[in-house]
C-alpha cells in the first residue's frame, strides 16, 4: 500500500507563523511536499496577480533561462516567460509581502533546526513565471541536482477557475522512492513547498491557458558556500554569484 500523499491545509482562519510552522514542519518531516491554501486570502491575493498581470502587459517577461541548454532549444524544455523581482520594485509592493509572509513561515519553521538539518541563511529573489497558455510546460527535472545551495522551493500559484481537465498545467512530483505521484494543482493563493534535491523530481505538464507562478528558493547556508567555492575554484573568479536557474538535471 503505497503511503499517502498530503491534504492541502484549508484552515483558512488567519494567518500566523506560528500556525503555519505547526503544519509545515511535519509535513515536509513525512512527506518532503506541503501544500498550503488560502495562503495570503484573496484581497492580497488579488494585489499580487494584478500586479503579475501588470509586469506581463509591460512586457517584463523573458523566456526562461537554462544553466545548460546542450544544443536543445530551452522551449523544448520549459515553455515559461520569467521576470525576476526584488520585492521593492514600484509596482511590486504586494509581491514583496509575498515575499514576507514566505519568509516568514521558511524561517519561523526553520527556527530550533526543525527543517531538515539546513540552516536557512538567505534566499533567491522572487522568479515570476508565465506559461501563455500554448500547450508548453516543464520537463521532469530537478531543480537543484548538483547541490548549488538551494534546499528548499516555495511556489505560490495565482490562478482563477482553473480547471485542469480543460487547462492542464498540474505540477507532477515523483518523490524519490515512493511508487507515488502527487498532482499538484496551481491554484489561486495555493503556496507549495518542497525540498529542492533529487528527492523530488517533478514536471509541469502542458498548460492550455495563461498559468502564473511565484517561486522563491531558499538557501542552506554550509552548501551555498561550499557551492561558491567550487565555482572559485573552477572558474578562478572571486565574489561571484553562482547561477540559480534552473539547470535540466
Ligand atoms: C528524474 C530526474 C535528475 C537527476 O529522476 O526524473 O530528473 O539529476 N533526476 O538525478
Ligand atoms: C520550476 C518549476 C513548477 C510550477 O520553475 O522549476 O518546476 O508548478 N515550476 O510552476
Ligand atoms: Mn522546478
Amino acid at each position: 500500500e503505497a503511503p499517502s500523499l498530503p491534504p492541502a491545509l484549508t484552515a483558512g482562519s488567519g494567518w500566523s507563523a506560528e500556525h503555519i510552522a505547526q503544519y509545515i514542519v511535519p509535513c515536509m518531516k513525512h512527506y518532503g511536499i506541503c501544500v498550503k491554501d488560502h495562503f495570503l486570502g484573496a484581497r492580497l491575493g488579488e494585489r499580487v496577480l494584478d500586479e503579475v498581470e501588470s509586469l506581463n502587459r509591460s512586457g517584463r517577461f523573458r523566456g526562461g533561462q537554462l544553466v545548460s541548454q546542450r544544443g536543445v532549444p530551452s522551449r523544448s524544455i520549459r515553455g515559461d516567460q520569467i521576470a525576476w523581482v526584488e520585492g521593492r520594485e514600484p509596482g511590486c509592493e504586494a509581491i514583496g509581502a509575498l515575499m514576507a509572509y514566505i519568509d516568514e513561515a521558511v524561517m519561523h519553521s526553520a527556527a530550533s533546526a526543525q527543517l531538515g538539518d539546513y540552516v536557512i541563511n538567505g534566499r533567491t529573489k522572487a522568479m515570476v513565471a508565465c506559461y501563455p497558455g500554448n500547450g508548453t510546460g516543464y520537463v521532469r527535472h530537478v531543480d537543484n541536482p548538483h547541490g548549488d545551495g538551494r534546499c528548499i522551493t516555495c511556489i505560490y500559484y495565482l490562478n482563477k477557475d482553473w480547471n485542469v481537465k480543460v487547462h492542464g498545467g498540474i505540477l507532477q512530483i515523483y518523490p524519490e522512492g515512493r511508487n507515488v505521484m502527487a498532482n499538484i494543482e496551481p491554484l489561486f493563493d495555493r503556496l507549495l513547498i518542497f525540498w529542492s534535491d533529487r528527492r523530488n523530481p517533478h514536471e509541469v505538464k502542458p498548460a492550455f491557458a495563461t498559468r502564473y507562478a511565484i517561486t522563491v528558493w531558499y538557501f542552506d547556508a554550509k552548501e551555498r558556500t561550499e557551492a561558491k567555492e567550487k565555482y572559485r575554484l573552477a572558474t578562478g573568479e572571486k565574489g561571484v554569484k553562482v547561477p540559480v536557474t534552473q539547470s535540466k538535471s
